[in-house]
């Protein structure tokens, strides 16, 4: 059975599923029933500086029937006292000697920075995190995403942090940057340990429409916050891609965070590079509970696919993974609708009429769509939008015979350069007369706006 054990920059554990600093690791409580439901590692809720935090403090995107579909707070650090948190953080290192149990830290000074890191050294902690992320509060008096976004301050805590500390130093890098490489690079060049990332996204959710203050509102007010849950994934595992293929940051371990709920996610972040994984949003929705499921679902992948260790398949997506000139122009895909699953509800035909290239085709008799070929440019909107499961698939129409790409292209001085060009992509290809979206408005079941 395949071996789940993660030795992550010197910290180990006995699998990859971590906790995010956050709601879910604010105590020695919390953290001792994560680790009994089968958490390998927990990132304490920073610690730092004294705080008070605001009532209320949660906000939400709830999409379609999927309630927290994002997320978004602006709650601070650790309001909590610190000797408590050391006392408890002593207790859960005793009794779970060989999980990954990691203090989070934000502090401002360079002293304070070495008094608290020989504090938490002192109550047991495997590793450090420095939180350089926090985009509401904390940024404000010059510290998390502050430091985040200034590869020079970043680089000079985290020397002082490696000069100070004997234990692994990660540093968590905030994502509200247009480029993750620079602070990314700015960790590596003072000798990080390891990274891991995102923190939250720096958001508003929504404003309430009678009181006209954003969510979530304090007193009338509200500010923005830090999102994350499902929807920050994609952002997630591109700056995790931006990261893993870097020439110069490429050898130092990645903990992949950001929309993390089930087993797939944590294989989708492995194949970026992430060799663990940190969540936060899910284990607030849906409890401690959802580690069962990925432990489950990571197992059953690796052994189907013959993985001994997490180490094997780790990074096994970025070679394909490249810049969009290198891809393939001559690849052609084509929509196909499956007859017996259709059940003619002209979700496709919608989309593709109004918002891609007018490829499908409402039949004069019956429910059943069909595709025009030679419209479609297999963008996958069809597929995309239709609601019954593997009815559109997209099938390659070429032989794999030919192989050009804009880089190819613009080498051998080849691509198009005038609009009237016949090298020019949508040169020639059929969209209707604009009159045509004015007349025969109560025909569309009879298909004749459709090219025959
Ligand atoms: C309510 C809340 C509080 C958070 N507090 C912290 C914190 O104290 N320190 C920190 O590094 N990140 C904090 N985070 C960010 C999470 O650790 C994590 O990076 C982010 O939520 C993305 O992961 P997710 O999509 O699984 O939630 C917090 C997130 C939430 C939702
Ligand atoms: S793939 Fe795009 S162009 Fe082709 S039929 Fe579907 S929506 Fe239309
Ligand atoms: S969206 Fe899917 S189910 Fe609906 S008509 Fe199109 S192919 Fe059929």
């Amino acid at each position: 059975m395949a071996d789940l054990s993660v030795n992550f920059a010197g910290i180990k554990a006995p699998n990859p599923f971590w906790l995010a600093s956050a709601p879910p690791t604010n105590s020695g409580y919390q953290i001792m029933k994560a680790y009994d439901a089968g958490w390998g590692g927990a990132v304490w809720k920073t610690l730092g500086m004294p705080t008070i935090n605001v009532s209320s403090r949660y906000g939400a995107t709830n999409y379609g029937s999927k309630r927290m579909a994002g997320f978004s707070n602006i709650e601070l650090i650790s309001d909590r006292p610190l000797e408590d948190n050391l006392r408890e953080m002593r207790e859960v290192t005793k009794r779970f000697p060989n999980h990954a149990t990691i203090a989070s830290l934000m502090v401002d000074t360079q002293a304070e920075w070495r008094d608290i890191i020989m504090q938490v050294e002192d109550a047991g902690a495997k590793g450090i995190e420095l939180n350089f992320g926090c985009p509401h509060g904390m940024c404000e008096r010059g510290m998390g995403s502050a430091v985040g976004q200034d590869p020079v301050a970043l680089k000079a805590i985290v020397g002082w942090v490696m000069d100070a500390a004997n234990i692994p130093v990660i540093t968590k890098l905030s994502p509200n940057v247009s480029h993750i490489i620079d602070p990314g690079l700015a960790a590596v060049e003072a000798n990080t340990d390891a990274i891991s990332l995102i923190n939250t996204v720096k958001s508003i959710v929504g404003i309430d429409l009678d009181t006209y203050a954003p969510y979530p509102v304090v007193d009338g007010k509200g500010t923005n916050g830090g999102y994350c849950g499902p929807a920050v994934k994609p952002i997630a595992l591109h700056m995790l891609k931006d990261l893993a293929q870097h020439q110069l940051i490429k050898g130092t371990p990645i903990s992949g965070i950001g929309g993390i709920e089930t087993w797939r996610d944590v294989v989708e972040f492995i194949l970026l590079g992430a060799t663990s994984v940190q969540v936060c949003t899910a284990a607030m929705h849906y409890g401690f509970g959802i580690v069962r499921e990925m432990e489950a679902g990571l197992i059953k992948f690796m052994d189907d696919k013959g993985y001994k260790t997490i180490y094997d398949f780790a990074g096994k997506a970025l070679p394909n993974v490249t810049e969009w000139k290198h891809l393939n122009l001559k690849s052609d895909m084509k929509a196909k609708i499956n007859e017996d699953k259709c059940i003619g509800c002209d979700v496709c035909y919608i989309a593709c009429d109004d918002g891609a290239h007018q490829a499908i085709k409402l039949p004069t008799e019956g429910r059943i769509p069909s595709i025009i070929e030679e419209n479609c440019v297999g963008c996958n909107l069809c597929s995309i939008v239709c609601p019954v499961e593997n009815c559109i698939t997209m099938e390659r129409v070429d032989d794999g015979s030919e192989h050009v790409t804009w880089d190819e292209l613009t080498l051998a001085d080849k691509i198009p350069n005038t609009w009237n060009d016949d090298r020019a992509g949508g040169k020639g290809h059929y969209v209707p007369e604009p009159m045509e979206a004015l007349v025969n408005k109560r025909k569309d079941r009879s298909g004749e706006r459709n090219k025959q």
